[in-house]
């Protein structure tokens, strides 16, 4: 059976000063993790001709897959992280202090809140759907590398984890978590590529 690998993009500049959203480029570790993940791709997917390579439509994802050579890439809006609107680039302090109404609805029901002029986890789990279509049809491995929001929503959907669950998932940064899909069931194996 072919696996879906999936990852965060390495450690970027903003995960560093604990901003949301934005668009930065990495921190050195990131930079670090990004080589790393190259090697690891490259090898693990050695005689997989058909693999492919999908990223968001974000800096980030885009130079964490700019080590690994000889498999296309694929940019999808769809796997951008998910719109904080209003508060993106902000920290999660700030938004405490200077949104209080909003910190407490979004820690109330964190699945459900949407960001003013952004989205809700559900949104982005309704903007996953023609990604997911996409991965179960695919024959060859597929390395999806994207964003904490968007990770969670995508694993839960093949760890068959529950909706409340979603927002609350840890996917930890330089990990790769490859999801098998065979007769039996689904498997799960991580990678922890770096801390
Ligand atoms: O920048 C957004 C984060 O990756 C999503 O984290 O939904 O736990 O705030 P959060």
């Amino acid at each position: 059976p072919r696996p879906i690998l999936l990852t965060r993009h390495g450690e970027s500049r903003d995960n560093v000063r604990g901003r949301i959203g934005g668009d930065t480029v990495l921190s050195d570790a990131g930079e670090l993790y990004a080589k790393k993940l190259a090697n690891f791709v490259e090898k693990r997917l050695k005689s997989e001709r058909a693999a492919s390579i999908w990223t968001s439509t974000l800096q980030r994802t885009i130079i964490t897959a700019s080590p690994i050579v000889g498999f296309p890439k694929i940019q999808w809006r769809a796997l951008d992280e998910i719109n904080a609107g209003v508060c993106d680039g902000m920290t999660y302090e700030e938004i405490k202090k200077n949104m209080p109404e909003e910190y407490e609805s979004r820690k109330k029901d964190k699945l459900r809140y949407r960001y003013p002029r952004g989205e809700s986890y559900l949104d982005v789990i309704q903007r996953l759907e023609p990604v997911i279509i996409e991965l179960e049809r695919q024959r060859a491995p597929v390395v999806v590398i994207s964003h904490q929001a968007v990770l969670r929503a995508l694993y839960s959907y093949f760890a068959d984890r529950p909706l409340k669950e979603i927002p609350h998932i840890e996917v930890p940064l330089h990990t790769i978590i490859e999801i098998q899909m065979g007769v039996t069931g689904v498997q799960e194996k991580r990678y922890k590529l770096m801390d």
